[in-house]
């Protein structure tokens, strides 16, 4: 099947979108408390929210960029993560701030958590994602904050592709059924 630009119904708008990042950098800003964050996203999905979530962060604040991959064709997870680029400074003792598209079956995050407590003892390692498919998930990861719960829909838009198509959209969509 074969996602058109035409057929795809918005979830969440642009104003939505935008409204939900200001609420998160403000609980975020409350917990950190002026505290230095490492905020590291991950490409590719990631890069939209990373960039409109720490624009509202207040804390001295340094960005990490790492590339893994996870999904396979299609709407389907491939099952298995490819850290594509996982280089990282020292983060021993810091505040570490991992942000995501959306977490589906919890693989990848589960991926990064293990990374992180293996590689460094961070200060505190928390995980924030845009959005979370909860009716999806094959581990016991649960991120630290989310944007939205959505059921079990492929989307795309403001980072999320269908083959690579699609990130560059302001909104998020899905492919309706009627
Ligand atoms: P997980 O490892 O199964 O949790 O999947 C995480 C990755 O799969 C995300 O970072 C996305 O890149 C991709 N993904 C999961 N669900 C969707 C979707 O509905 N649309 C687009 N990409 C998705
Ligand atoms: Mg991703």
């Amino acid at each position: 099947m074969d996602v058109k630009i035409e057929d795809l119904k918005i979830l969440f708008s642009e104003e939505q979108i935008q409204n939900k990042i200001k609420e998160l950098g403000q609980e975020l800003n409350k917990f950190y408390n002026g505290e230095e964050v490492y905020a590291i996203c991950v490409l590719k999905g990631a890069v939209f929210f990373a960039i409109d979530l720490v624009k509202h962060l207040n804390m001295p604040l340094k960005m990490e960029f790492i590339r893994l991959s996870s999904y396979g064709t299609g709407f389907s997870t491939s099952g298995k993560v490819n850290a594509v680029d996982i280089s990282l400074p020292d983060l021993n003792g810091k505040n570490v701030l991992i942000i995501e598209d959306i977490i589906d079956t919890g693989l990848t995050a589960k991926f990064l958590m293990d990374f992180m407590h293996c590689n460094f003892k961070t200060k505190s390692t928390k995980f924030c994602s845009l959005l979370d498919k909860k009716v999806s998930r094959r581990t016991d990861i649960e991120p630290d904050y989310y944007g939205f719960e959505i059921d079990d829909k492929f989307v795309v838009g403001y980072g999320l592709d269908y083959e690579g198509y699609y990130r560059n959209l302001r909104f998020i969509g899905y492919v309706g059924e009627e």
